[in-house]
C-alpha cells in the first residue's frame, strides 16, 4: 500500500496533482490519497475530492480518495506528505500585499515584507505537522510546496527530524522555456540552476556537447523569453546587465534588479484590477465553478492562469523518483552541504540534484561571481533570521533580517510596518 497525504487538499492546484498521479499510476501505484484541509476550506476540498474521483474513474483507475479535517488521522502511516496549504488563506496574502504597499514596499507573497509575514504564519503550522509526523509516520517524506518554500524547508530541516524536500515550479518553467528555445525535448539537455527559492540563476545548459547558456541569453534579449511564470508580467531585462552576467536570472530576480519599476507597476495594479492576491481570488472563483461541473473529468485549461502551473507535476515526478530510485536530475530545496560555496552548510538552497531513494544528491555549483554571491548571502541571512524569528517569536531577529533585505524599507517605516504585520496576524502568529 502506498499512502499519500496532501495538506491543503482544497487548493485549486490539486487537480494537477491528481493528473500527475494518474499519469504515473504504473510506476507510482498510490492506493490511498488523503486530502486534509481546515474548516475554511471544507467546501473547496469537497469539490476537489468529487472532481478527483471523477478524474480517476474516467481513466479506469482505483485510488481511494479520503477527505478529512482530522490531520492526525490522515498522517498515520503515510509514505509521502505533500504540503500545499496557505496559512491564513488568501485573505492573509492580500493583507500582506496591501500592508507592504501602504508602507511603500513591494507587496508580494514570497518576497520582502510579505515573504517574511507568510513565513511567520506558515512555519509554526509546518513544525506542528512535522511533530505529528515524528510520532505517526516518522519515515515519510515531506514534500513542501507551501510558500515561502525555501524558508519553510529550512525550518523543518533545522528544527525537526523529518526528511523534507522543498519544491518550486520556477525551475520547471525555466526548463520548459529553454526546451522551447532549443527546440529540444526535456530529456535531451541538462539545465543546472542554483541559488535560493525564487532567487535562482541557470548556471549551465548542456546540450549536445556545448553549454548553450550564451545562446539562450541572446534569444531572451531578442524578446524570446518563455521562461516567465504567469503570475509575473512579461518584462525585458536590462540588456547590458544580462549580457555580462553569463547566467539566466529567474523571473523573480526582477524584484531585486528592477525594484522601482515593479513598485510602480504594483501600485498601479493595486489601484486598478487589484493586487495579485485579489486577481487570484477571482481566478479561483471561476476555477471552482468549473470544477463543480459534474461533467468535468479532466484538469481544465483555466488553471494555466495561475502562476503555480506545473508544480504539482514536479511533485509527482519527485515522488516517483524517490519511490523508484530514478536518479533523475530535479531542482529542489535541500541542505547546502557545500554545494554553493560561500553559504553555511546547514542552510537550505535551491539546486539541481540527483533524486535518489535517499533523497536529493545536489550537484556541485561553479562559484558565483562576487556581486551575485553577495546578494545570495544577504538574502540567505534574511531567510535564516526570518526562520529564527518565526520559530522563536523573536522580533529583534525579525527586524535584523528585514533590514538586510534590499527590497524592504528601514527606519520608522519598518517599525510601523512590522508592528502592523504582527498585529493584523495575531491569530496566525502565536509565537509573537
Ligand atoms: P489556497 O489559498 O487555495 O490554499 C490551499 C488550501 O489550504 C485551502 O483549501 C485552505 O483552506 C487550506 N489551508 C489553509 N490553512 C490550512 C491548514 N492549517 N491546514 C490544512 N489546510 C489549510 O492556496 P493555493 O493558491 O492553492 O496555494 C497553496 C500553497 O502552495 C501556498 O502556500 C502557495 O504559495 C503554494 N504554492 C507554491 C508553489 C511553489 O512553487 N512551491 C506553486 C504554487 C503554489
Ligand atoms: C509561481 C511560484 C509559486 C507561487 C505562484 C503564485 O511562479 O513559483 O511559488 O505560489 O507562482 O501564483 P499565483 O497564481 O498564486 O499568483
Ligand atoms: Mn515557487
Ligand atoms: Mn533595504
Amino acid at each position: 500500500k502506498l499512502k499519500v497525504v496532501v495538506i491543503g487538499g482544497g487548493s485549486s492546484y490539486t487537480p494537477e496533482l491528481i493528473e500527475g498521479l494518474i499519469n504515473r499510476h504504473s510506476e507510482l501505484p498510490v492506493s490511498e490519497l488523503w486530502l486534509v484541509d481546515i474548516e475554511e476550506g471544507r467546501e473547496k476540498v469537497n469539490i476537489i475530492s468529487e472532481l478527483a474521483k471523477r478524474m480517476i474513474k474516467h481513466k479506469g483507475l482505483h485510488i481511494d480518495i479520503n477527505v478529512t479535517l482530522d490531520r492526525r488521522l490522515a498522517l498515520k502511516d503515510a509514505d509521502f506528505v505533500c504540503s500545499q496549504f496557505r496559512a491564513g488563506c488568501l485573505e492573509g496574502r492580500i493583507r500582506d500585499e496591501r500592508i507592504s504597499l501602504k508602507y511603500g514596499m513591494i507587496g508580494q507573497e514570497t518576497n520582502g515584507l510579505g515573504g517574511f509575514a507568510n513565513a511567520c504564519r506558515t512555519i509554526p503550522v509546518t513544525l506542528q505537522i512535522c511533530r505529528e509526523m515524528e510520532e505517526l509516520c516518522p519515515n515519510a517524506w515531506f514534500l513542501n510546496f507551501t510558500n515561502p518554500s525555501g524558508m519553510v524547508t529550512e525550518a523543518i530541516l533545522k528544527y525537526t527530524k523529518i526528511k523534507a524536500i522543498g519544491l518550486c515550479n520556477v525551475p520547471v518553467i525555466m526548463e520548459k522555456g529553454i526546451s522551447k528555445i532549443l527546440n529540444a525535448s526535456e530529456g535531451e539537455f541538462i539545465m543546472q540552476v542554483a541559488g535560493l527559492n525564487h532567487l535562482i540563476w541557470a548556471r549551465k545548459v548542456l546540450y549536445q556537447g556545448d553549454d548553450k547558456l550564451d545562446f539562450i541569453i541572446s534569444e531572451i534579449l531578442k524578446g524570446n523569453d518563455p521562461l516567465v511564470p504567469s503570475n509575473i508580467p512579461p518584462f525585458e531585462w536590462p540588456d547590458d546587465l544580462l549580457r555580462k552576467m553569463g547566467m539566466i536570472p529567474c523571473a523573480y530576480l526582477r524584484y531585486y534588479y528592477m525594484s522601482d519599476d515593479i513598485m510602480k507597476q504594483e501600485q498601479a495594479e493595486a489601484n486598478g484590477e487589484g493586487t495579485r492576491g485579489e486577481v487570484v481570488k477571482a481566478i479561483e472563483k471561476r476555477l471552482f465553478d468549473i470544477y463543480k461541473n459534474p461533467a468535468l473529468e479532466e484538469k481544465p485549461k483555466e488553471l494555466e492562469k495561475r502562476g503555480g502551473q506545473y508544480y504539482s507535476e514536479a511533485a509527482c515526478e519527485l515522488m516517483a523518483s524517490i519511490y523508484n530510485d530514478k536518479r533523475k536530475i530535479m531542482h529542489v530545496n535541500t541542505r547546502n552541504n557545500g554545494t554553493i560555496s560561500g553559504l553555511p552548510d546547514d542552510c537550505v538552497v535551491e539546486v539541481s540534484s540527483i533524486i535518489t531513494k535517499n533523497g536529493p544528491l545536489p550537484l556541485n555549483v561553479e562559484p558565483f561571481p562576487d556581486d551575485t554571491l553577495r546578494l545570495i548571502q544577504l538574502m540567505k541571512e534574511f531567510e535564516t533570521l526570518t526562520v529564527e524569528a518565526a520559530v522563536k517569536g523573536d522580533l529583534v531577529a525579525a527586524k535584523r533580517g528585514l533590514i538586510l533585505n534590499p527590497i524592504v524599507n528601514t527606519g520608522t517605516i519598518l517599525d510601523e510596518a512590522l508592528k502592523e504585520t504582527v498585529f493584523e496576524n495575531l491569530e496566525h502568529m502565536p509565537q509573537f
